[in-house]
């Protein structure tokens, strides 16, 4: 069947958006199937959608990139947790800008973010420490699984949703302050308020998909988070309470495994992290404050810094074997320019051990994982400037060194480099 993957291979952050954006061309449907708000993705305009806006790009939360794109369906499909509210005004914003170009479809089955979530999310956190974004991601998957939670498919029956709250509301207080007031007229009130904007979209997401899939049209499986931050498989607890990783997509998309066609596994030259929780080749100060700045590491979502790691071997095979990855996309390879020389880590030593994910796996406990000293190979740098480079050919030797050693290290052919934030920053090999 004709169904890719974007699965990112590190914390997040990889530059998933800008890679879906570009691809998002020759697919018939792009489709996000986990996570919620807490993602952010940064998409350049063309020129033309540019000075029609007058802003040169927009950060986009629950939306796919490819809802600027002229008939293209988007789908915001069952595992994804979402707050009415954020949507609504999501929505609003593009439609009112003329941007909402493509076709919209929302699962009847996301899980929505309710209110007092938030003030469970304060609650949790003081006891947790995730540093999590505070979209109330954690508690809206929590009542996913304590079966308490509100679906879209339950707003169109007011009385049922009356019932539902209730016993929603029941399971909350047990996780909020003793004070804590929940007006249920508000809180339906608000629902109903947002949901008049979204209703229009709601729909069985699978129902379609399937379809798409048996007439032989493309469609992309846009992942959020990476790999590293799966509830599962990623360095728990600091981890997002999804499934960014493809085993995400049966379950969160509702479709077989086995039709799963290719999967790309993206890659930032250079890891990052946000949050608290160990980046195991965590750079040291002065060139990660050099390359936070020149790559405007922050986060998309709360403005945090990011912590900035050398490229990682290690963590990368293990992304590969738990994704099946066939192929990779290296993107931000600009923002290493000048940075001589690149160390790279081949493998971690952890009390005279060697985890190089060939051998032995890459550990489950993050205790562990924060132990493990990296070994380093030392890779020259380039001295040009490869922003917007779109040939290959036209990379420097080094940089095409860099690239081909990456190849070498995780058996994988490199498909696409981008060189800049702009669709046509793209090398396409
Ligand atoms: P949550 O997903 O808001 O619950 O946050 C849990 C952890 O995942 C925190 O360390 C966040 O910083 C991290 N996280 C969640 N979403 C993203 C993302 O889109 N990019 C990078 N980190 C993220």
């Amino acid at each position: 069947m004709p169904a890719d993957v974007v699965v990112g291979m590190q914390w997040g952050d990889e530059g998933k958006g800008k890679v879906v954006d570009f691809l998002a061309e020759g697919y018939h449907a792009v489709v996000r199937y986990g996570g919620g708000s807490n993602a952010g993705h940064t998409v350049y305009l063309s020129r033309e959608l540019a000075d029609r806006v007058g802003k040169e790009s927009l950060v986009f939360h629950l939306l796919p990139s490819g809802v600027l794109y002229e008939g293209k369906s988007n789908v915001l499909a069952d595992g994804m947790v979402v707050d009415p509210e954020v949507l609504a005004k999501e929505i609003g914003g593009l439609k009112e800008k003329g941007l909402l170009n493509g076709n919209l479809h929302v699962s009847d089955r996301i899980q929505l973010t309710l209110p007092h979530y938030y003030a469970i999310e304060e609650e949790d956190e003081r006891v947790l420490g995730i540093g999590t974004t505070r979209q109330a991601i954690g508690p809206t998957y929590t009542f996913l699984a304590n079966r308490s939670g509100i679906r879209f498919c339950d707003l169109s029956d007011e009385a049922s949703l009356r019932e539902r709250l209730g016993q929603n509301i029941k399971m909350s207080k047990r996780l909020l302050p003793k004070d804590y007031q929940i007006d249920v007229d508000a809180v339906v009130r608000r629902l109903m308020e947002s949901y008049e904007a979204i209703a229009p979209y709601v729909t069985d997401t699978t129902f379609l998909i399937h379809q798409w899939l048996k007439q032989g049209r493309d469609v992309l499986f846009e992942g959020a988070q990476g790999t590293h931050l799966d509830v599962m498989y990623g360095t728990y607890p600091h981890v997002t309470s999804s499934h960014p990783t493809v085993g995400g997509i049966s379950v969160g998309a509702g479709i077989p495994p086995t039709w799963i066609r290719t999967v790309s596994g993206v890659v930032k030259a250079y890891p990052t992290r946000v949050g608290r929780g160990t980046l195991p080749t965590k750079m040291e100060p002065e060139l990660a404050n050099r390359i936070r700045e020149k790559g405007q590491e922050y986060g998309a979502t709360t403005g945090r810094p990011r912590d900035i790691g050398w490229p990682d071997y290690v963590a990368l095979r293990y992304a590969k074997r738990i994704n099946g990855v066939d192929q990779l996309v290296v993107t931000r390879l600009d923002i290493l320019d000048m940075i001589d020389p690149i160390k790279a880590a081949t493998s971690y030593r952890l009390n005279g051990r060697v985890i190089d994910e060939i051998k032995e796996p890459f550990p489950a406990s993050e205790n562990q994982l924060a132990k493990c000293k990296p070994v380093y190979e030392e890779l020259p740098g380039w001295e040009e400037e490869t922003f917007g480079v779109r040939e290959y050919g036209k990379l420097p030797d080094n940089a095409r060194r860099f690239i081909e050693r990456m190849e070498e290290e995780l058996d994988l052919p490199v498909k696409i480099i981008s060189t800049g934030p702009r669709r046509y920053e793209t090398i396409v090999r």
